[in-house]
């Protein structure tokens, strides 16, 4: 399995705080099926420059692959960035920022308030031959009240990500994520896992509850689709479809 959302490099922002950590949660992967790991430290485009962010990331990279050399016999790491979401980002190169070898860039939407702007900037990011992956659709309230939004951020060409954890760990987000899932508004899942402790990487787990809820086709699926977007591939999305709405409510 591939995981496409993770803060497993070590020391670079409040994921995993050195080697030791890194090295538990790789090992935690490999018992979990994961066998392809994006390292996706947060990016903030008012506090630092894409040349400074990748320069802490190269070298926490080499203190990865220094120290976790045994693990990383069994996993394939790339690495890319969790990019908050602005508008001024239509501004920069955003290459850097892409995971490694493809043009997916994993970028995370603010919680307090939805963006209008969201959707417009979406399909500029594609026009500069950026492929945006939305993280942890569920954690944004505006999306689990009305989880249509998705179907306009689909269409503008994005890929969606929902966190395991949401789905293991949390039995109020559960069972709408589930449905979400069957209308096909969800195409990945990822850990972003920080350390064993805040959102373990727990795939093997939320892929199995997926299976038992909405079929093995859909997991496979979801599976396939992740593996493709790491390996740089613009995979089909599957057609989704809009969850019913009736007095301003969606269910
Ligand atoms: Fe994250």
């Amino acid at each position: 399995m591939t995981d496409l959302h993770s803060h497993i490099l070590p020391g670079i922002d409040d994921g995993a705080k050195d080697q030791n950590v890194s090295a538990s949660l790789l090992q935690a992967q490999l018992s979990s099926g994961v066998t392809q790991v994006a390292c996706t430290p947060h990016f903030y485009f008012e506090r630092q420059t894409i040349e400074e962010f990748c320069q802490k990331r190269d070298a926490a990279k080499q203190v990865l692959f220094h120290y976790c050399a045994a693990e990383l016999e069994n996993i394939t790491v790339q690495v890319g960035a969790e990019v908050l979401f602005s508008p001024g980002l239509l501004e920069l190169d955003l290459k850097p920022l892409c995971m490694e070898n493809t043009s997916l860039m994993l970028v995370e939407l603010p919680t307090s308030y939805y963006p209008l702007w969201t959707c417009d900037v979406l399909y500029r990011l594609g026009g500069l031959g950026v492929v945006p992956l939305i993280a942890h659709v569920e954690r944004y309230p505006y999306v689990m009240e009305n989880p249509n939004l998705l179907l306009d951020w689909i269409s503008a060409g994005a890929y969606t990500q929902v966190n395991a954890t949401s789905l293991v760990q949390h039995k109020k987000r559960k069972e709408r994520i589930l449905k979400m899932i069957r209308h096909r508004l969800i195409h990945v899942i990822a850990t972003d896992t920080h350390s064993l402790v805040k959102r373990p990487p727990l795939m093997g787990q939320a892929i199995t509850l997926i299976e038992k809820n909405c079929g093995t086709q859909i997991a496979q699926e979801m599976c396939t689709c992740a593996d493709a977007l790491f390996a740089g591939e613009a995979p089909e999305q599957p057609e989704a479809t809009a969850m019913k709405q009736l007095f301003g409510h969606v269910f």
